[in-house]
């Protein structure tokens, strides 16, 4: 996967060199507690961090939507966070899903709604035919990304791949393109 350029922001692969900025991602409370059910487990260190990345790495493998991006501010060379487009775990049929998450020194300037935009855009503009999006039913700020991307609410409803109930949004490739 090339690298996305939007207005402020380059949508790139992960590299080796984003390892100390993974670990202070992902080793915060206030982040990964919105990632995955408890236990809350942070990162710990850098070989962590390195499995994470390599990790990544090796997605392409599983279909030509799947990615997972580094969020970088053009103006500061800044890797603020990660985007990404997935399978559903156990999925039904072909169902994908959009996830993001920021360095919450990177919260409350638009970067991820700008970032999901271009990537949906690119992966639409491929012939992805639809997309979920899904986040626990009080993550607001998460929601508030969504809502703001324009994806389709479909409220809090059994999840249909996680325990419990999830806030869902989904739109189809046609809806993206007008919305
Ligand atoms: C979910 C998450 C990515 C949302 O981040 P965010 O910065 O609030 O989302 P956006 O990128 O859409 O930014 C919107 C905010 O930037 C503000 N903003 C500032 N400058 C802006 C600009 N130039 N353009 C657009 N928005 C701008 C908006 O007003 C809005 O702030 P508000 O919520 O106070 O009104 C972030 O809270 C996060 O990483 N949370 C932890 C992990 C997580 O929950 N991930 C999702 C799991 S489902």
């Amino acid at each position: 996967m090339t690298s996305i350029e939007t207005e402020r922001l380059i949508l790139r692969p992960f590299i080796d060199s984003d390892a100390e900025r993974v670990l202070d991602i992902h080793s915060r409370l206030d982040v990964i507690r919105w990632l995955s059910d408890p236990p809350y487990v942070p990162m710990a260190d850098l070989d962590e961090a390195r499995t994470w990345l390599a990790n990544w790495a090796s997605l392409p493998e599983g279909g030509p939507y799947d990615v997972g991006l580094a969020i970088e501010v053009k103006e500061t060379g800044a890797m603020v966070g990660a985007l990404m487009i997935v399978p559903e775990p156990n999925a039904n049929y072909d169902e994908r899903q959009i996830g993001w998450h920021l360095h919450p020194d990177a919260v409350g300037y638009g970067y991820a709604t700008e970032a999901a935009a271009a990537l949906l855009d690119d992966a639409f503009g491929r012939g992805l035919d639809e997309i979920w999006c899904g986040m626990f039913p009080d993550n607001a700020p998460s929601a508030a990304v969504a809502e703001r991307l324009g994806l389709r609410p479909l409220g809090v409803v059994p999840d249909p791949w996680y325990e419990g109930e999830g806030r869902l949004f989904f739109a189809t490739r046609e809806e993206w393109l007008n919305r």
